[in-house]
């Protein structure tokens, strides 16, 4: 069954906790999809996981357009999650809705999710009365990695604290349906989903939110160019690809692949008359 904006509702009412991964393929999508996880998230995360851009400052509308519409197509069931990607709502309400607009008719977007507190509230209200679900995001937000002087755990302060819970409160009354908070201290994160109606969904902001989220590069240990505390390691597929990417060179090299099951047949009277 499709994961709405209401199972997060319900989820949050009840006390559920809620999944989200993120994707940013088809066959990957379809996996995460079939594993009941609740939601999908195309993080503009694809810049650093499938781009190898060292930062997601990088990412375009149509980077977000062409993943998404691929995410999509292999996530009947999970809620599709795109993110706006850098510049794509910050320079004035109306691009944030003519963009968020874009990510729902081209990349066929369930919600979008875009990074801040207070500052974008305005334009998170302004995408929602469009008819477009919104999750906010706040604490880490990578887009803002050049403010923060790098990646760096936030609200650690009394001042930055407040400001964080002033954050959520402000996205909730915006209308988001959901909140990512990253990098966040526990128990500030703990405070803050009491405090909120709409879930919580944490990353490296501890097991008392209402949701989790994790890159699924990160998870799955196929991703090293760095690793944030909060990553738990799920698999080591990426000891399994490179093993099996060396096995192929191998028996390719060595004549053993492709075997006789992996060819296809022609009699031999018609082989015969081409020599
Ligand atoms: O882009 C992304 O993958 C994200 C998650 C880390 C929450 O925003």
């Amino acid at each position: 069954m499709k994961n709405t904006v209401l199972t997060f509702a319900k989820a949050k009412e009840e006390g559920t906790k809620l999944t989200m991964l993120t994707a940013y393929d088809y066959s990957t999508a379809k996996l995460i999809n079939d594993s009941g996880i609740n939601s999908i998230l195309v993080g503009d995360s694809l810049g650093n996981v499938m781009l190898g851009y060292e930062d997601t400052i990088s990412v375009t509308m149509e980077d977000m357009i062409h993943h998404a519409k691929a995410v999509a197509k292999g996530a009947p069931d999970a809620l599709v999650v795109v993110d706006m990607p850098f510049m794509s709502y910050q320079t004035s309400v109306y691009d944030a809705v003519v963009n968020a607009g874009r990510l729902m008719k081209e990349g066929r977007a369930n919600a979008v999710k875009l990074e801040g507190g207070t500052t974008v509230a305005p334009a998170i209200k302004a995408i929602v009365d469009a008819g477009i679900p919104v999750c906010a995001h706040i604490g880490l937000t990578p887009q803002s990695i050049n403010a923060f002087g790098g990646n760096r755990v936030q609200g650690k302060s009394e001042a930055a604290a407040k400001q964080l819970i002033e954050d959520a409160l402000a996205v909730e009354a915006a209308g988001a349906f959901a909140v990512v908070i990253e990098a966040v201290p526990k128990k500030l994160a703990d405070l803050i989903t009491k405090k909120l109606s709409i879930p919580t969904i944490g990353i490296g902001a501890g097991e008392g939110c209402d949701g989790q989220v994790l890159v699924y590069q990160d998870m799955l240990g196929m991703f090293s160019d760095f690793t944030p505390k909060f990553v738990k390691r799920f698999a080591n597929v990426g000891e399994v690809m490179r093993a099996a990417f060396k096995q192929y060179d191998e028996e390719v090299k060595n004549g053993s692949f492709p075997a006789v099951e992996h060819t296809y047949a022609i009699d031999d009277d018609i082989i015969e008359k081409l020599y």
